[in-house]
């Protein structure tokens, strides 16, 4: 079963279900400060596991795709990946435990599905604790454990663990989450004794799927409050369970990487005295490592670059974590002798599996739609780290016989951070060539001083003053009042009205829209009332990626005469009634604003302030300008 496969028979399966698919989305979370990319298929789903409504119902199905980096040095194993897919199901305040499960089992049992036996799998439910600093006693997860007894899972192949093992979320800091229940699979052949559960020190078990039940928001104190609604989120690792269900090691000995490594091959250069031989995967660990690193970092590459949020590489947040992929790709590539660029070689063969062509789009065509950038991107980042490396190699070269007086062998911290600071040259690199001449890097001093520059330069970036985090908010607040506006003046002057333009600083907001007449001071004040209303009742605001015709079909306003990609983001204000207005007879509508935007947006209306126009005067002919603030 290849992965497109595995996509859409959960996808089927869940919609006979009664779920509704929707999109995934942005690698890049909107709005939420706590967190560099996605992490899970929840992650955008966190205001409605929170208690808001979502529009596609309380039943929900997705692919999402994801980046974990805290396991980037694991990276290289048989199961670790920094990108990856998630399958996900969803109950918003629907089902519980005993529907999750029961869909679960189903899904991964019946000869149907993935006609897995159920002597290969194992689960794992939470223990229950003591609640401490004000929290609930939390009792033993007997009710799932029941439930997967009822299915003819074993008592002994349930394993009952503490939070470390089964509690899930929240994502970031604050959030939902909840106690879990996990699926395993056994990889080696029969469990290895009547014991052999989940945990079992043999190591035969994998994780593939886990079931979370969304019971706490932990909140900004760290306090968990129970949620009014219970939800359930699901979570599917797609490499993973391909690996499974082909009887595979790992992840990499997939179809999903099948290429990429393929490419990867190709690249390397022959071996000594090998006719036309270059590296092959599966002939070496050492050189399987870089290979399985080298795929790896640049798939998640290639996916970050290729969101519709376009993140570059740079020293800061998502652009260092996408800047140290690349690096450690192209040392990697170093390692197997494959000389100056090819990481945009091995994208592209990313960007042709997963975007697909436009007769046949691939899971994920927003690569297709951003190869030019990607492509480019990758090529200004190769070529600035090969000059780094060619500077630093240099400079390190000119050190060298001073360190090797050191009868420690050791080279200082200080040294090596100076040159990262100065060249740019990794630390990583920097201790690969200590190493090679047989000296020892002092990693303690370097981190130190890493540590403190960082936050020297945060400091004098005023990351972390307020001023520029307040200007930040600000602004994306009066973006968000530009799309209040334009569906406030829409309501009190008609459909005519659109969007000509808008200049936003963080003390105001400028509005062009097309009217043929000024505006009567009872209009005036009526616009801002409603303004003021959506903002009181305090809408969530969220947004989708599609396609901009399934944009135009949901009712969303584009700038007419803009150029748009054929996939858009959506930002709809409100849910269901949200732009009801008795006064005018409008009733039943499906949400307060909806406009296809590149964002972003404040989360809520809540707390943007109170909406007052300060001038309405003439643009240009037919076109009337509003200038607004949020006080
Ligand atoms: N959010 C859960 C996970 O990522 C399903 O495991």
């Amino acid at each position: 079963m290849t992965a497109g496969d595995l996509r859409s028979k959960y996808i089927e399966f869940f919609i006979k279900h009664g779920h509704a698919q929707i999109q995934g989305k942005s690698l890049i979370p909107e709005n939420d400060p706590t967190v560099l990319f996605t992490t899970a298929g929840m992650h955008p789903l966190v205001p409605y596991l929170l208690g808001e409504p979502h529009p596609a119902g309380n039943r929900l199905v997705d692919y999402q795709k994801c980046i974990r980096t805290g396991d980037i040095d694991s990276v290289g194993d048989a199961s670790h990946l920094t990108f990856f897919e998630m399958l996900g199901n969803w109950s918003l305040g629907d089902y519980f435990k005993e529907g999750a499960i029961k869909m679960s089992f189903e899904f991964l049992t019946s000869p149907e599905w993935l006609n897995i036996p159920r002597e290969k799998l194992g689960v794992t439910v939470f223990q229950g604790e003591k609640g401490e600093n004000g929290a609930a006693d939390i009792p033993r997860d007997d009710e799932s454990a029941a439930v997967w007894k009822s299915l003819g899972i074993p008592e002994n192949r349930i394993a009952y663990l503490p939070r470390e093992d089964n509690w899930w979320g929240p994502a970031g800091t604050t959030g939902p989450c909840g106690p879990d229940s996990e699926m395993f699979y056994y990889t080696k052949g029969e469990p290895c004794g009547p014991d052999c559960k989940p945990g079992c020190p043999c190591g035969g078990w994998l994780e593939i799927w886990n079931d979370v039940f969304m019971q706490y928001n932990k909140d900004t104190e760290g306090k968990y409050i129970p949620l009014a609604r219970k939800c359930v989120d699901t979570g599917m690792g797609i490499e993973r369970t391909v690996t499974i269900l082909n009887g595979k090691d790992s992840v990499y000995d997939t179809e999903i990487f099948a290429g990429i490594i393929k490419a990867i091959e190709n690249l390397s250069p022959p071996l000594a005295g090998g006719a036309g031989g270059g590296v092959r995967y599966g002939a070496n660990p050492d050189t399987d490592k870089s290979i399985r690193i080298i795929a790896d970092h640049t798939r998640s590459s290639t996916f970050i670059l290729g969101d519709p949020k376009a993140v570059s590489p740079s020293n800061v947040g998502a652009g260092y974590v996408l800047r140290r992929l690349m690096r450690r790709a192209l040392r990697h590539g170093r390692k197997l002798g494959i000389e100056g660029q090819f990481l945009g070689k091995i994208a592209q063969v990313v960007i042709d599996e997963f975007g697909g062509t436009e007769a046949a789009p691939g899971a994920y065509p927003e690569l297709r739609e951003n190869a030019a950038y990607i492509i480019e991107e990758i090529d200004k980042e190769e070529k600035k780290f090969l000059q780094t490396l060619q500077h630093g190699e240099k400079e390190f070269e000119k050190i060298l016989p001073n360190l090797l007086k050191n009868p420690q062998k050791i080279m200082s911290g200080r040294l090596a951070f100076k040159l990262y600071d100065t060249y740019g040259f990794p630390i990583e690199l920097t201790e690969e060539l200590a190493g090679e001449n047989g000296l020892k890097v002092n990693r303690e001093e370097f981190d130190e001083a890493f540590k403190k520059h960082q936050e020297t330069s945060r400091a004098d970036g005023g990351v972390f003053k307020g001023g520029l985090a307040d200007h930040s908010e600000k602004t994306t607040a009066y973006h968000t009042a530009t799309h209040l506006l334009q569906a406030a003046l829409k309501r009190v002057l008609g459909e005519h009205v659109g969007q000509k333009g808008s200049n936003l600083t963080a003390e105001r907001m400028r509005f062009d829209f097309s009217h043929g007449a000024p505006l009567t001071a009872d209009e005036i004040k009526e616009v801002e009332d409603i303004v003021n209303g959506a903002i009181k009742a305090d809408l969530p605001v969220t947004m989708e990626v599609m396609s901009l015709d399934e944009a135009k079909t949901q009712g969303a306003t584009a700038l007419f005469g803009e150029k748009y990609e054929s996939q858009v983001k959506v930002y709809t204000i409100g849910g269901p009634g949200d732009g009801d207005d008795p006064k005018r007879g409008i009733s039943g509508t499906l949400f307060f604003s909806r406009e296809v935007c590149g964002g972003p947006h404040v989360t809520h209306t809540g707390d943007m302030g109170s909406f007052k126009i300060q001038k309405e005067q003439s643009s240009s002919a037919g076109v009337r300008r509003i200038r607004a603030v949020l006080l």
